[in-house]
Order: C-alpha cells, then sequence, then structure tokens
C-alpha cells in the first residue's frame, strides 16, 4: 500500500474549563506564572460523569458518524493512554460495544501505555499493520485519550483532559513519510503513577523537564542524521521541515523546544559564522558551547535559552506557533496532546499553505519514552480531495472551545475532590450533571457492585 498515515482525525474535550489568570490568583501564586510563565489560558477538565472509557467511546463514535465509516471496513483498533481503571480489561475492548451492532468482531490490537507516548506507539502499531503481511485491506482506527489531573501544588495548573481519534489506512493526505523516525528511550523517575488507588501522579517537575529536553536532543540528533541521507545533503535543519510540533505539557516548552533545536542547528554548521552570519547572530558568542552543557551549567543553559528563543522567534511564530491552539486553551490532555497540536495547524493554516509540506513531531512519554517523525502533506487541495476533506473537518475546533462552559477555580477544586473520592469506587452512580457535556458525549451512568460500567450517549 502506498501513502499510508492519517486520513480523518477527529477531536474531543470536556465542556467545563476554568481559566488560568483567575487560577493564578485563585492558587496565591504570582500574576503570569501560569499565563505567561508556562503559556497557558485555559485548562479542561472532566466530572465524575466522564472517564477514560467514555471519552474513548465519544471520540471514536464521532469519528465514525461524522466520516460515514463502515464499521466493517475496520480492521484494527488501538488505543493509547496512562488513564487506567482496570489493571486488565483494555479500553479497547469496551470500544468493540461500538462495532456490536455491526457484528464486525474481527479487529486487532489493544491498549499501550507509557505516560504521553501510548498514543503515538499505537499510531506506529497502525502504520506497521497496514505496511505488513498480516493487513487485509481495511482501515485502522488509532485512539489518544487522557485525564490530565494532578496533586494540588505547582504542576496542577498544568493538567487537561481529551482524546483524538484516527482514521488510518493509504492514500492519505497526512503520509507518515517512510526513514523519517527516531528514537530515545531511557529508564527515568521523573513522572510516574504507582499508587493505584489515586489517578495522581508522582512527578519530579525539574527532572520531568530535563528529561523531556534530553530526549528531543537525542530525537533530533538522529533524525536530522536520517533526513541527511533521505534528501541526501550534508546539513539537515529546520529549514528542511515545514512545521514542528511537539508534545505540549504546557506552550512555554515549545517555544524553547524549538528553540533548542535551533541552537543544535546552529552546532551543527560550524560553516554559517562566515556564510551566512546574519541567521544565528543571537548565538555567535557560543560557537564552542557543547549541548550538554546546558544541563551542567544552570545558569549558561538559561543564557544559550534565551539567546536561542530570541533567534528563533520568527522560525516560531511561522512553523510551530499555529499548532498551540488548543494545548493553550484545553492544557496537556496527555497522549491526545500532539495530536491536538496537528489538528491545530490543521484548521489554523490554509489549505494552500499546508499542500505538500514536511511535517516534524516529536513525542514525549515520561518513564520515558520518546520519538521523532514526519508527515508529507499531499499537494492535492482539490474540493473533492481527501485533504480538503480532512481540513474542513477540523474548522468547528475554534468555536467549540469558545462554546465552554468557564468555571470558577473553587468549583474546579470541587471537582477534583469529588474525583478522589469516587476514583476506583464500586456501587456508585455519578453526582455531576449531564448537562455540562457537549451533545453527543458519552457519560458514565453507573459502577454496580461488581465494578461493572455502563454509559450513555447524550
Ligand atoms: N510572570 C511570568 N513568568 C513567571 C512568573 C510570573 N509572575 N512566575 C514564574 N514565572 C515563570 C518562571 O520563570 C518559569 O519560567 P522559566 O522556566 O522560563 O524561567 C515558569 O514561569 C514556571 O515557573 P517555575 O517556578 O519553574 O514553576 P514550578 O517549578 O512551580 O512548576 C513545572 C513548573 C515543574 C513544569 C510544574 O508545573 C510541573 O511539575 N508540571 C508537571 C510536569 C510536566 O509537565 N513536565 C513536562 C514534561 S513531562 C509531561 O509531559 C508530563
Amino acid at each position: 500500500p502506498e501513502n499510508v498515515g492519517i486520513i480523518a482525525m477527529e477531536v474531543y474535550f470536556p465542556y467545563n474549563c476554568v481559566n488560568q489568570e483567575k487560577l493564578e490568583e485563585f492558587d496565591g501564586v504570582s500574576k503570569g506564572k501560569y499565563t505567561i510563565g508556562l503559556g497557558q489560558r485555559n485548562m479542561g477538565f472532566c466530572g465524575d460523569r466522564e472517564d477514560i472509557n467514555s471519552l474513548s467511546l465519544t471520540v471514536v463514535h464521532k469519528l465514525m458518524e461524522n466520516n460515514s465509516i463502515n464499521p466493517d471496513d475496520i480492521g484494527r483498533l488501538e488505543v493509547g493512554t496512562e488513564t487506567l481503571i482496570d489493571k486488565s480489561k483494555s479500553v479497547k475492548s469496551v470500544l468493540m460495544q461500538l462495532f456490536e451492532e455491526s457484528g464486525n468482531t474481527n479487529i486487532e490490537g489493544v491498549d499501550t501505555t507509557n505516560a504521553c507516548y501510548g498514543g503515538t506507539q499505537a499510531l506506529f502499531n497502525a502504520v506497521s499493520w497496514i505496511e505488513s503481511s498480516a493487513w487485509d485491506g481495511r482501515l485502522a482506527i488509532v485512539v489518544a485519550a487522557d485525564i490530565a489531573v494532578y496533586a494540588a501544588g505547582s504542576a496542577r495548573s498544568t493538567g487537561g483532559a481529551g482524546a483524538v481519534a484516527m482514521l488510518v489506512g493509504p492514500g492519505a493526505p497526512l503520509v507518515m513519510e517512510r526513514g523519517m523516525r527516531s528514537i530515545h528511550m531511557q529508564h527515568a523517575y521523573d513522572f510516574y503513577k504507582p499508587n493505584m488507588s489515586s489517578e495522581y501522579p508522582v512527578v519530579d517537575g525539574k527532572l520531568s523537564v530535563r528529561c523531556y529536553f534530553h530526549a528531543l536532543d537525542q530525537c533530533y540528533s538522529r533524525y536530522t542524521e536520517k533526513g541527511r541521507q533521505l534528501d541526501n545533503k550534508t546539513l539537515f535543519t529546520l529549514e528542511d521541515i515545514d512545521y514542528a510540533m511537539f508534545h505540549t505539557p504546557f506552550c512555554r516548552i515549545v517555544q524553547k523546544s524549538l528553540a533548542r533545536l535551533m541552537f543544535h542547528d546552529f552546532l551543527c554548521d560550524p560553516e554559517c559564522d562566515s556564510s551566512d552570519g546574519e541567521k544565528y547572530a543571537d548565538l555567535a558568542k557560543f560557537r564552542n558551547v557543547k549541548l550538554e552543557e546546558t544541563f551542567q551549567d544552570e545558569a549558561k543553559g538559561r543564557e544559550i535559552e534565551k539567546a536561542s528563543m530570541k533567534c528563533s522567534q520568527k522560525v516560531y511564530d511561522k512553523k510551530t506557533e499555529p499548532s498551540l491552539c488548543i494545548s493553550r486553551d484545553v492544557g496537556n490532555m496527555y497522549t491526545p496532546s500532539l495530536y491536538g497540536c496537528l489538528a491545530s495547524l490543521l484548521f489554523s493554516e490554509s489549505i494552500e499553505d499546508l499542500a505538500g509540506k514536511r511535517l516534524m513531531l516529536f513525542s514525549y512519554g515520561s518513564g520515558l519514552a520518546s520519538a521523532m517523525f514526519s508527515f508529507r502533506i499531499s499537494d492535492d487541495i482539490g474540493s473533492s480531495s481527501p485533504l480538503h476533506a480532512l481540513v474542513t473537518s477540523l474548522k468547528d475546533i475554534p468555536a467549540r472551545l469558545e462554546s465552554r462552559r468557564q468555571v470558577e477555580p473553587g468549583e474546579f477544586l470541587k471537582t477534583l475532590t469529588t474525583r478522589e473520592h469516587t476514583h476506583n469506587k464500586n456501587n456508585y452512580s455519578p453526582t455531576c450533571s449531564e448537562e455540562e457535556l457537549f451533545p453527543g458525549t458519552y457519560y458514565l451512568t453507573n459502577v454496580d457492585e461488581k465494578f461493572r460500567r455502563t454509559y450513555q450517549r447524550k
């Protein structure tokens, strides 16, 4: 099969959100910490009516409905998530309810977990299946979904929630570029969830940011090496990429990431001082620095970060900023975060600007697993083209973000407390109102004495 990649996408985020400026005031932190320091505007969150199963049911049902997908045409379905409510039964098995009526039980795939990375592995699995001898000609659906909540403290404002579903197959408008994939995996205790009775992770925030940047360095170094081979050139830099997207725990880290890649480009190009001095003028005095020094010497690291951000501002505005709409307004959705960035780019840019472009994506999941890979966008932009259909289907997202209900921080806190008390409970019926859900949302109606969950669709 040729041109395997993403054919259609669906994005879901919760109806309720809390404003970060109000949260700064409520938490008693300095004004600007969450909004400027982290770059966030609003944060989506779920009440006790929603869990990982309901989010996934909602997004897959919508993907199938909006794209008139025949259930019999699906041969693989996988879920990437770190929101576990069962240590054995997969979310995928719950989603099989959506195929019951059609009688199609012949669907491969189960769940994949490693922090925010599971969705990416699920996507790779789906693409591999289609390119393999096991493929039977049908399409795959990949789901990334999570509810990201933190205990009270400095991490809480970097929560979020949401789900992305992607239809994967041949002849796609977003083609996963063969050969352009690099991986970095390592053991780290930067963020993990050892406490089965709590939704909250144990997190070492500073370490997680360091691990994220280290993984970024490793992936980019390997990715550019592959780019040099594939494009047959001596230098492969941000200029060879049209758009750069990153897993987004908060928007500010993404701007820093793009800046870091530019610093990497600068270090790899000793010739540039004479040939193209202008381009890296802000960085010239760091010519003899090694990338690792940014970790070893904090003051120097900050100085380089500042200079790189200045140097890369224009590139950031053009190649990365358009991908941050959902992240800024919903927060870190965990596994769907990167795919929310992809969707944001597709509805923010014009189809003419997108046509034929190369997208670079960086996926990071604590613990840790990371990858950098690319898509090529089709250059067929006709009104009946698959790209046109994909882009058009995402255009309602800004209006949906706007139409959410903004909740006071006090109510947000109360909702989190409810979730704490009801997490893992049996013999339980949720108390949050069904009113506070978008139409078409699945919601939990009951957990019986044997922990079996039932759902309804609004
Ligand atoms: N105005 C403007 N900026 C401000 C203000 C203010 N009033 N106050 C603080 N800031 C800036 C800080 O200078 C800092 O920016 P800098 O790093 O560029 O200097 C930023 O806001 C954050 O402030 P910190 O004091 O560093 O924040 P804190 O340490 O309290 O928390 C952290 C930040 C560690 C990211 C925390 O939110 C966290 O643990 N989050 C969860 C973990 C996470 O998301 N890790 C990322 C990768 S792993 C993953 O995806 C889960």
